[in-house]
């Protein structure tokens, strides 16, 4: 993202969806009241199958609809709520003021799918996850603020 505060950045080879698993299993192991993930990818490259991974390592167990249409989906895990947000069809960043990000993250974190649509108004200290799909397969490249180092 070009972004001074990037300090930390790590790259997770995506073989297949247990390789899924296992990072949404480290991410949410790591995630805390407050907390953004961005999720960054193109049409397929695996934003939602990473969140549900996430949520299902914080102990989800009901089913995880993709947030296309209703934008954001609330879930209460044991440990925190987290807010799952895909801005795919958010039609300008001034809409986001609408969806409740703010309180979200009072209580709990967020995973956000096409961040790219919210341009400004996310939280600085966001962990940026951004998926591609390539000829050899997939691969998550992370990055954000030091704290994420804990991550690797
Ligand atoms: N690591 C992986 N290995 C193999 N298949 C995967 C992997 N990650 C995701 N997939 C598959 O890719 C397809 C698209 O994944 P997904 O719906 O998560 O993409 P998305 O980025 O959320 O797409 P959209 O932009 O449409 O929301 C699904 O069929 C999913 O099972
Ligand atoms: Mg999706």
């Amino acid at each position: 993202m070009g972004d001074l505060t990037t300090l930390y950045k790590a790259v997770f080879p995506l073989p297949d969806l247990d390789a899924t698993s296992a990072l949404g299993a480290r991410i949410a192991a790591q995630l805390g009241v407050g907390d953004t993930v961005a999720l960054q990818g193109d049409l397929g490259a695996g934003k939602t199958t990473l969140a549900r991974a996430i949520l299902t390592a914080l102990g989800v167990d009901e089913a995880v609809p993709s947030p296309t249409f209703t934008l954001v989906q609330g879930y209460d895990t044991p440990r925190l709520s987290i807010s799952h947000f895909d801005l795919y069809r958010l039609k300008s960043p001034r809409e986001m003021d609408e969806l409740g990000l703010e309180e979200a993250l009072e209580t709990g974190a967020a995973l956000i799918e096409w961040p790219e649509r919210a341009e400004g108004r996310l939280p600085a200290d966001r962990l940026t996850v951004e998926l591609n799909l390539q000829d050899y397969g997939r691969r998550a490249t992370l990055s954000g603020p030091a704290r994420w180092q804990a991550l690797t």
